[in-house]
């Protein structure tokens, strides 16, 4: 797949049932521009409304949070990526920052949940970003890389196709403290550049890098004036349906 601009929302842990309902059905109502790809992380319990509505509705596709590295088996609580596509579920988020610090998720581990997914017909968005301490370090594109090897490098060039990946710092994530366009730009560039490097010109060419931390409809379009920034990953903002209509918005005229 190529390269594309994709507007990516995630919800996290957030919306019980009668809101997620109604959200959803905000978002359907609303005309999102067709010129950019847009997808939503709900959490699972609702993917299926997600299916039916957002995807069938108006074409905008949905993600999973997470899902589990085995195949099946007893692992209590968790989610199978076959799950995922037995609902027709086509993306997957894995290795967002909340699941390596609160959830202990490693670098080999989470290549695996990348392989199994695959494994399954899903798409992967393969999350990465370096802590506050790190950035100051000035060690931040050297970390992040690694994660990117780590979690990704073992992949065939096909495979690489159906992977997305998102830089989210994470002192910009929830904090309202934004990373600054340039120092967006410098990590996309950074990681395209060690991919066409260490991989090939093609995987980096034909790769989206989405950018997440704190974007906000009145900071989207600044962040995404980067060459080698795709889209976005949103969390906070987009749980409101006008604000995310405004981010896809300036996705579409970036
Ligand atoms: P915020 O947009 O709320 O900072 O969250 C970013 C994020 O973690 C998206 O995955």
């Amino acid at each position: 797949m190529s390269r594309r601009k994709i507007a990516a929302g995630n919800w996290k842990m957030n919306k019980n049932y009668d809101d997620a309902l109604q959200l959803i059905r905000d978002i359907s109502a609303t005309n999102p521009p067709k010129d950019i790809h847009t997808i939503l992380a709900i959490p699972s319990i609702y993917l299926k409304n997600g299916v039916d509505m957002l995807m069938h509705i108006i074409g905008i596709d949905v993600a999973a949070q997470n899902c589990h590295q085995e195949e099946s088996g007893a692992y209590t609580g968790e989610i199978a990526a076959s799950m995922l596509a037995s609902i027709s579920v086509p993306y997957v988020v894995i290795g967002h920052s909340e699941r390596r610090e609160y959830f202990y998720e490693n670098n080999a581990q989470l290549a695996k949940k990348v392989d199994t997914a695959l494994a399954n017909g899903l798409q992967v968005i393969f999350c990465c970003g370096e802590s506050l301490e790190i950035r100051k370090s000035g060690d931040h594109v050297a970390y992040v890389s690694e994660q990117i090897r780590e979690g990704l490098f073992h992949l065939s060039d096909e495979q690489w196709s159906n992977i997305v990946v998102a830089y989210e710092p994470i002192w910009a994530i929830g904090t309202g403290e934004t990373a600054s366009p340039e120092q967006a730009q410098e990590m996309h560039a950074a990681l395209r550049s060690m991919i066409a490097s260490e991989k090939s010109n093609d995987i980096a060419d034909d790769l989206s890098i989405l950018y997440g931390g704190s974007v906000k409809p009145s900071n989207a379009a600044d962040i995404f004036s980067g060459s080698d920034v795709d889209g976005a990953l949103v969390g906070g903002a987009s749980l409101v349906a006008d604000g995310f209509l405004e981010i896809m918005d300036a996705l579409s005229k970036s």
